[in-house]
């Protein structure tokens, strides 16, 4: 960003979302009604990982599925550690959940006789995942983005950044992690398209910022997903949770240079994929009696293991024995993007690798969404619920996304007579800084923490490649921090200083644990111990 005269300006509204996916616009949509809302967001209204969801959203529809099938699923994939309150919430939630979002607009696929297509994928003892070819996540998203784009009550502000949360430390009080009472009163806002930094004072706030995908070296994440709401959460003084369990999404497509990593979708294992080395010998049934079709956990370590052992980049899944018109029909997405380097799925295997996909953990929450800073909610990717555990079933995270913005909406129209505007917060001050003039310190410090990430924070864990990473991300952290005070602010700097903040959490969360369990598994503590893993898997 070149130097020019700061503009400031500011706003004030009923409720500011930060964050354009399932979760921040499903919240504005159903608290539009009565109250004014202010979305910022950093890119275009579309980019966000709910943009790229393929396999679907997971909901209870027929029988023989019913609700406790959903739920024990979810507690087993989840290593038994899941919140049974979040998990009961969600899964009976759901339903109605899926016929809001078709109110909206949302088109799942039917059968001829006119009912869900329900896909299946690792993990899921039913079909319960209601889906839009592959492409469910574009097809909600489209779906909120034109009621929300109509709505009169919500004001959208894209090329937004949010840099700070306002809190009390804001009007010059000393907030700590054990101060009672912290409040959230709003926003300190980039206008990236006009270059200057805005107070946006709101009622209520809500976090809505995704995941944390950038982080890591290979990603399925669009590069909006640097964590940028926990890292602000966190320095407002919230409670954060389960930052160790980052999942691998097992099947990425293998295409060195490509980033975000396309993503091959679960469903197309739920549909008949098989996992094959590099020799076309089919490896799961080493490790899990479910095969292919294994928590993603177990088939992310799976490959992991295979790779290293054999010295492989890449194993095959194979979808060839289908009938090609079918796989076709029902993946146009991932056929198309095959087809265009050079791979015809429905007669050659397709290269997958895992990559860093979904962050377990966040802004701890209850069951309204709130978080421990008042006047303030998670939601989404961002969010901590408890409903995941120590691992994700696939599809469950945008049901939670948009369940968790309901019951968030419904507690803070409760609440918002309580709360006023809090006048008195100073504007953005950055007397005395400078525009940076080496973008290099900015992006060799950020592949550098990826690389640390992905090779000592990664898949597979141990105690001395926990504490390197500690060590090396230190080093960044002192140089980013340095740059941060003496610059005026630009996105890239934020959302590298959101990285590190991020990374050093996940390190920080991992190295507290003595166990391996769901997604964290570390050398050190080779068996999954916890009692509610019905299977023990070692590597
Ligand atoms: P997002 O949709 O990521 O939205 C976050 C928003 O916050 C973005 O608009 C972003 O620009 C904005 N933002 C971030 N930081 C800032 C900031 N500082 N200031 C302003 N704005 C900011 N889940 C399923 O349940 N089923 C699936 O099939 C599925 N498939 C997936 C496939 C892929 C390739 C990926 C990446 C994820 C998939 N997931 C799936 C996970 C799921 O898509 C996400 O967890 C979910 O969409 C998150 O929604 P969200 O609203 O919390 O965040
Ligand atoms: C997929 O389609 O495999 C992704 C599903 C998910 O991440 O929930």
């Amino acid at each position: 960003m070149a130097a020019q005269p700061v503009l400031k300006m500011n706003l004030e509204t009923d409720y500011l979302v930060i964050g354009s996916g399932a979760a921040g616009l499903s919240f504005a949509l159903k608290v539009a009604e009565s109250a004014h809302v202010v979305i910022v967001t950093k890119g275009e209204m579309n980019e966000c990982n709910t943009d790229y969801a393929q396999g679907g959203i997971c909901s209870v529809t027929y029988e023989p599925d019913n609700f406790q099938k959903h739920i024990d699923d979810t507690m087993v994939c989840g290593a038994g550690i899941c919140d049974p309150k979040a998990v009961e919430l969600v899964v009976t939630r759901a339903p109605q959940m899926i016929k809001d979002l078709v109110q909206w607009g949302v088109r799942f696929d039917k059968t001829v006789e006119g009912r869900y297509e329900l896909a299946r994928e690792g993990g899921h003892s039913e079909h319960r995942i209601l889906h839009h070819k592959d492409e469910t996540g574009a097809e909600i998203e489209r779906s909120l983005i034109s009621q929300v784009k109509s709505h009169k009550n919500i004001e959208v502000l894209e090329y937004h950044f949010a840099v700070d949360l306002l809190t009390q430390h804001h009007l010059g009080q000393l907030v700590t992690r054990h101060t009672p009472g912290v409040e959230c009163y709003g926003a300190y806002v980039m206008d990236l398209k006009r270059e200057c930094i805005k107070t946006i004072l709101a009622r209520v706030t809500v976090i809505a910022t995704g995941g944390v995908g950038n982080v890591y070296n290979v990603t399925t994440n669009p590069g909006v997903a640097t964590g940028d709401g926990i890292a602000m959460a966190h320095r407002a003084k919230a409670i954060i949770s389960n930052m160790e369990f980052i999942q691998f999404h097992p099947t990425a497509l293998y295409n060195p240079g490509e980033r975000p990593s396309f993503l091959i979708s679960e469903a197309l294992r739920g549909f008949g994929a098989i996992l094959k080395t590099q020799d076309g010998k089919e490896f799961m049934h080493k490790y899990h009696p479910m095969g292919s079709l294994a928590p993603r956990d177990v088939v992310a370590r799976s490959i992991d293991n295979e790779m290293k052992v054999r010295g492989d980049d890449f194993v095959y899944l194979d979808i060839t024995h289908r009938d090609a018109r079918e796989t076709i029909n029902h993946f146009p997405n991932i056929y198309r993007k095959c087809l265009s380097i050079g791979i015809d799925i429905t007669k050659e295997m397709i290269p997958v690798a895992p990559a860093a996909h979904y962050c377990c953990g966040g802004v701890q929450v209850d069951l309204n969404g709130e978080t421990s800073i008042k006047r303030l909610y998670a939601l989404g990717e961002t969010s901590c619920t408890g409903l995941h555990g120590a691992n994700r079933l696939a599809s469950n995270s945008l049901i939670e996304a948009i369940v968790y913005a309901d019951q968030a909406a419904r507690h803070s129209a409760a609440h918002l007579h309580e709360y006023g505007l809090q006048h008195g917060i100073p504007q953005w001050n950055d007397d005395g800084t400078t525009a940076t003039e080496e973008m290099i310190l900015i992006t060799q410090n950020a592949k550098e923490m990826q690389q640390i990430m992905s090779n000592y924070v990664g898949i597979v864990r141990s105690n001395l490649r926990l504490e390197r990473a500690r060590r090396r991300l230190e080093i960044i952290f002192k140089e980013n921090e340095e740059l941060y005070l003496k610059s005026k602010l630009n996105k890239e700097l934020c959302e590298l200083r959101n990285m590190i903040e991020v990374g050093y959490l996940i390190i920080k969360q991992a190295q507290a644990m003595k166990t391996s369990i769901g997604l964290h598994y570390s050398l050190d503590y080779p068996l999954e111990t916890c009692v509610g893993r019905k299977i023990a898997t070692e590597f």
